[in-house]
């Protein structure tokens, strides 16, 4: 088999770039190690910045977003028994962001590539990259007990964090920064009204909670919980009762609760690595960097990065110029850096440190003071927050 951009992993960041390459008319293969079943059973963010929904609309998937997304104008930070709104619009100039699942996201993506007839395989293992550095590299892997292998001109390395991508460059060339936090989040998915219009995000002594939604009958929470946690140590009413003392009384007092739907502990991480290109290789989303979820950048990472990489590939395909190929790595990692850089801080300012470190939780009780009476302040989160420009 022979293709000309081989793309390993069937997430978000995978799927669109066979998309926007196919509109463009270059051919890709995907190759995904799970079913779609799984990909699809995933319940994971849902805040997508304008650059994102830009994106979706030029790779013609937005239809359903555009119908059933929420535009948010400004979200709501609460602490110390007050709530201080980010008016995203207001500071930014227009700004705002849309919630939408990415669970939604990737359906329409796979349904959109079943349309123009995009060839992802399902269920592939044992994937091994060849020849990154000469001018025609493959792809091996077995598929229905058969082992292939895919010739390419390019490789996309879209298998997210436990992928085989990032470690196929050799460790001599690349650079891992990390940080771990000494926590997870405990995200609970409900069939119950959201108890706000717009997203919460609450610092309280007993730790973080955040309040999201994914409709106006579908809420999703998190709260702030030990690394050691499990799940399974988590009723629902104690899920509820948590959430309610961590968030102002007054919208306690309005909380809806119910059944959970889906009960799970994510641990909170910043990841990156450098760089993210090696020969004919190029990473992109998950597969190179990880931000802890409380600025909401995953996904909008994985789409800069998707941004850059469909536009230089492109540019290399239609006008046989190297340029937006050789600056990806530079480019993509720029804004990498800031977004994990607004991860940190929003991570940093919202949870509880205070068993290890005093001296931080009064640095967040003076930020915090500071932040009601700084419009500065509150402008550059608000900017953060909709998305730094590509
Ligand atoms: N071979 C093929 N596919 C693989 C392999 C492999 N060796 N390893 C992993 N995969 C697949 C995974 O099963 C997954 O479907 O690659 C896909 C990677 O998808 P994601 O983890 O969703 O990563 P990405 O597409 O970059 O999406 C961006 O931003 O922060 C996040 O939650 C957010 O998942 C979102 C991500
Ligand atoms: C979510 O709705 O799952 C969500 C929203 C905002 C975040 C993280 C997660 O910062």
């Amino acid at each position: 088999m022979k293709t000309q951009v081989v793309i390993i992993g069937g997430g978000p960041s995978g799927l669109l770039l066979s998309q926007l390459l196919d509109l463009a008319g270059v051919d890709s293969v995907v190759l995904e190690r799970k079913s779609r079943d799984y990909v699809l059973s995933r319940i994971r963010a849902g805040v997508l910045e304008q650059g994102l929904t830009d994106l979706l609309r030029k790779a013609q998937v937005s239809t359903r977003m555009d119908a059933e997304g929420k535009i948010h104008d400004g979200f709501c930070l609460a602490f110390g028994g007050q709530t201080l709104r980010i008016d995203l619009k207001r500071l930014t100039g227009g700004k705002t962001v849309m919630v939408y699942g990415q669970t939604e996201l990737t359906r329409d993506l796979y349904e959109a590539r079943d349309a123009l007839n995009g060839t992802i395989l399902h269920e592939v293992e044992d994937v091994v990259l060849h020849d990154l550095k000469s001018a025609s590299p493959s792809v091996s892997f077995l598929h229905a007990g058969e082992r292939q292998r895919i010739a390419c001109d390019f490789i996309a390395g879209c298998d997210g964090f436990h992928g085989v991508s990032c470690t196929s460059i050799p460790a001599e060339v690349r650079t891992e920064y990390e940080k771990t936090f000494p926590f997870g989040w405990l995200g609970v998915l409900s069939r119950t009204r959201p108890v706000d219009d717009e997203l919460i995000y609450a610092r309280s002594p007993e730790g973080f909670a955040l309040c999201s939604m994914r409709s106006d009958t579908l809420s999703r929470y998190y709260v702030q919980c030990p690394l050691s946690d499990s799940a399974e140590n988590w009723s629902d009413d104690r899920f509820w009762n948590t959430l309610s003392r961590r968030i102002p009384a007054h919208i306690a007092a309005r909380l809806e609760t119910g059944p959970s739907i889906e009960k799970s502990i994510a641990p909170l991480r910043s990841f990156i690595s450098e760089p993210m290109r090696f020969g004919q290789l190029f990473l992109a989303g998950d597969a190179a960097h990880i931000v802890p979820p409380t600025g909401a950048k995953g996904l909008n990472l994985a789409a800069s990065d998707i941004f850059y990489l469909s536009t230089a590939l492109i540019d290399f395909y239609q006008s046989g110029s190297n340029a937006g190929l050789q600056t990806y790595s530079q480019t993509a990692l720029s804004r990498v850096w800031k977004a994990s850089r607004f991860s940190w801080f929003m991570t940093e300012l919202l949870h509880d440190f205070s068993q290890t470190d005093r001296f931080g939780d009064r640095m967040q009780d003076a930020q915090l003071d500071y932040l009601v009476g700084s419009e500065a302040l509150q402008t550059s989160i608000a900017e953060n927050y909709a998305g730094l420009p590509y």
